[in-house]
């Protein structure tokens, strides 16, 4: 196989270094890439994973025979469409399908039509009407951009006038849905699919706000863990008949069914499990922990998803614990700094892994590129060793102001330690 990777994250990076492992790999391409990858690929720094037409190209100059789509913003622009015109085999939804993620209208009603738990929500196009119905709601509401929004589109509040403000705002150009807030826990499911049978991956549970205990603002993510603890199997049980088995009905009946990653946000309330919603790529960071626990071939895995052949594949996951730890730039998530240069100490142990987020290599040397820049994840039977073991290869890559939350997992095991 000829493998191309697109995008520039961790969950890139860690996509790529499983492709690495594999025996089936005779040419591994990244576009655009990043120093992590660097080391185990050929980069394409110069391909967008949004411009089609160099995507196209680069698959015929360098004979690609399986493109993996890491981010949704090329899902949305259609580049499955336009691979599988190309007969080039491609993992992840064609566009309408990947409408899932980016329209958060269409998907409530795919959820409501398949009869999927999920928050009550309504549609505004009006200012006029939306304010109405906020004045007259009391308590929080949810309120979400229809479109992508990069984390951005989602607003809980319980004031009024904070409300309306940004519902102003989105409806200067978008649709708005207005949703109850839940209150509960939140958990990532991912299934494989090959457009006819699927595969449940390992539960995980991300880290989103910036600060300890969960607290401070949003973020893309600060950390990871898979599996979860305290997801039951009889939790596991209802997540597959309620959400996960009527969901891929749906995307069969109305001719959406897709090979790739079906991400199910998950938040478990006192009623049992909501979607919140759909993402039709892997998570990040939830990846970077859910991958080292993969024990198959990925490369077979991923040819078994475009084959179609997923029915019959004998999945192999670890009983490991996953912990994975965001290393961030000062500032982030509002203003940060990028190119700083990064020192990884030759102390840090090797059976952890480092995944790179958007790293470049100026004069031979690590720089930083974005806000998050590195996701360390630490692997052990023992979810307490695995979190031991990552917070102490953490401190062994440092940059100027860089900062990370010292709590990742630690909520779950003080729950195992009280059952
Ligand atoms: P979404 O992009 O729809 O997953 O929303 C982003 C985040 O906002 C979720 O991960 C939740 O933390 C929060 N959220 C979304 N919808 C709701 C809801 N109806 N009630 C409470 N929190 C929500
Ligand atoms: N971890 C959240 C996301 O990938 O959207």
């Amino acid at each position: 196989m000829r493998v191309l990777v697109l995008g520039s994250g961790a969950r890139e990076h860690a996509v790529a270094w499983k492709f690495s492992l594999s025996k089936r790999i005779s040419g591994l391409y990244i576009a655009p890439g990043n120093a992590g990858t660097d080391e185990i690929g050929e980069n394409l720094p110069d391909v967008s994973p949004l411009d089609t037409e160099a995507v196209l190209r680069v698959c015929r100059d360098k004979h690609i025979s399986h493109v993996f789509v890491g981010p949704e913003q090329p899902l949305d622009a259609g580049i499955i469409d336009a691979l599988t015109e190309e007969d080039i085999p491609a993992v992840g939804p064609h566009r309408q399908a990947a409408r899932l993620e980016s329209s958060k209208v269409f998907s409530k009603r795919f959820m409501n039509t398949y009869g999927i738990p999920t928050a009550d929500a309504r549609e505004f196009v009006n200012f006029q009407d939306f304010k109405q119905y906020v004045v007259n709601t009391s308590g929080s509401l949810v309120i979400k951009k229809n479109g992508l929004a990069a984390g951005k589109g989602v607003f809980e509040s319980d004031d009024t006038e904070e409300l309306l403000r940004f519902g102003r705002s989105v409806l200067k150009d978008d649709t708005l849905l207005v949703e109850e807030f839940l209150q509960g826990w939140e958990i990532s499911v991912f299934a494989i699919t090959d457009g006819n049978s699927y595969i449940v991956l390992p539960h995980c549970a991300d880290f989103k706000k910036a600060g300890e205990d969960d607290t401070g603002p949003n973020t893309g993510g600060m950390g990871a863990i898979c599996p979860v603890p305290i997801v039951t199997t009889s939790l596991k049980q209802e997540i597959r008949t309620c959400i996960i088995e009527p969901t891929f009905r749906g995307l069969r009946e109305s001719g959406l069914s897709y090979k790739g990653v079906v991400y199910f946000g998950l938040m478990i309330t006192e009623n049992g499990p909501k979607l919140l919603e759909y993402n039709v790529r892997f998570g990040d960071p939830e990846a970077q922990v859910l991958l080292p626990l993969i024990q198959s071939d990925f490369g077979n895995l991923s040819d078994s998803i475009i084959r179609g052949t997923l029915d019959t594949f004998p999945l192999r996951v670890s009983d490991n614990s996953a912990v994975g730890v965001v290393i961030a730039s000062g500032g982030y998530p509002d203003k940060y700094n990028k190119m700083l240069p990064v020192t990884i100490s030759e102390k840090i142990a090797n059976d952890v892994c480092v995944f790179h987020a958007s790293t470049v290599l100026k004069n031979g040397r690590i720089h930083t590129n974005g806000g998050r820049c590195f996701t360390v994840v630490g692997t052990n039977k023992d979810i307490i060793k695995a979190y031991t073991k990552v917070y102490n290869a953490v401190p062994e890559i440092s940059f100027r102001q860089s900062w990370y939350r010292k709590d990742i997992a630690k909520k779950f095991f003080y729950d195992l330690q009280e059952v």
